[in-house]
């Protein structure tokens, strides 16, 4: 997880925004946090839609992610200088201050491999949400299988690197049924000079009921479970699993509520 190298090696970190950059979800997410005052981004990676959010006005906005190299771009580009960017891991980090919206995008969700991690990564959640805050993050749904498309024959395509001209990209798969968790590799070889650049990567898939089941554990409810980042609600067939939520009524305030109720 921390240790892949498509996002520690900064010689692969230069691929990233070639490869995933400005897409439906860090639209969506923008939108949603245009109507926020915090925001916090976990596995921000390249700080793309964290910069992007913090552009837009006077927000407190907060990047964490354990890859310095990726840190190291998100940094330098416009808009990095109005987030704090935290070297952390999603699971444990404590930043000892709440946020209106708490966010992972671009599937960083999937780096949490076991469910142990993907738990921790829903209590880092829960530790930084405000009362009235919510919560957002994908997951690609593994009734798709999705992975079957990331075999060299069906994953090869050209990028351009600014410095390094054309680049022949490909992926090759392999997927565990026994734990959902699936090993891919990044081939990026360079057409001039033919020098290759690899990565070996680890994902999970965890199904909508793995993650309910957590969500309770972790203390956080769903409002709503969206399909796709066109706003479609997720059904059994949805290539994407959305949830969007807050944390679940705080026992203070349901004890309260009980009280008044029971005096009136
Ligand atoms: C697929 S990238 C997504 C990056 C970014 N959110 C985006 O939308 O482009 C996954 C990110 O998760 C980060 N990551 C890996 N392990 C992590 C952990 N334990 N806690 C938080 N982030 C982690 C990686 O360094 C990487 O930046």
């Amino acid at each position: 997880m921390t240790s892949d190298k498509l996002y520690n090696d900064p010689e692969l970190v230069e691929f990233y925004d070639i490869e995933n950059g400005w897409t439906a979800d860090s639209e969506y997410l923008k939108t949603m946090a245009a109507s926020r005052t915090s925001i916090l981004d976990l596995g921000c990676g390249t700080g793309l839609l964290a910069a992007a959010i913090a552009r837009e006005g006077s927000k407190r906005v907060v990047g964490v992610d354990p890859a310095a190299a990726m840190l190291d771009i998100a940094r330098q580009r416009p808009g990095g200088d109005r987030v704090r960017w935290v070297e952390g891991d999603g699971r444990t980090v404590r930043l000892g201050e709440t946020f209106d919206l708490v966010l992972l995008s671009g599937h960083a969700f999937q780096v949490f491999l076991t469910r142990d991690d993907q738990l921790a990564a829903m209590k880092t959640i829960a530790a930084h949400l405000s009362p009235q805050g919510h919560f957002i993050f994908d997951s690609r749904n593994p009734r798709v299988e999705e992975w079957k498309e990331w075999t060299p024959a069906l994953s090869e395509r050209v990028i351009v690197h600014p410095e390094l001209g054309d680049v022949l990209a490909w992926n090759d798969v392999r997927h565990d049924p026994d734990t959902g968790v699936v090993e891919y590799d990044t081939f990026y070889r360079i057409a001039a000079g033919g020098r290759t650049f690899a990565a070996q990567s680890k994902i999970a898939f965890p199904s909508h009921e793995d993650l309910v089941s957590m969500m309770n554990e972790a203390g956080l409810v769903v409002e709503q479970w969206l399909g796709g980042w066109d706003g479609r609600r997720f059904d059994a067939s949805a290539s994407e699993i959305i949830p969007i939520g807050r944390l679940a009524r705080p026992a203070v305030q349901s004890n309260r509520a009980q009280s008044m109720t029971s005096r009136t």
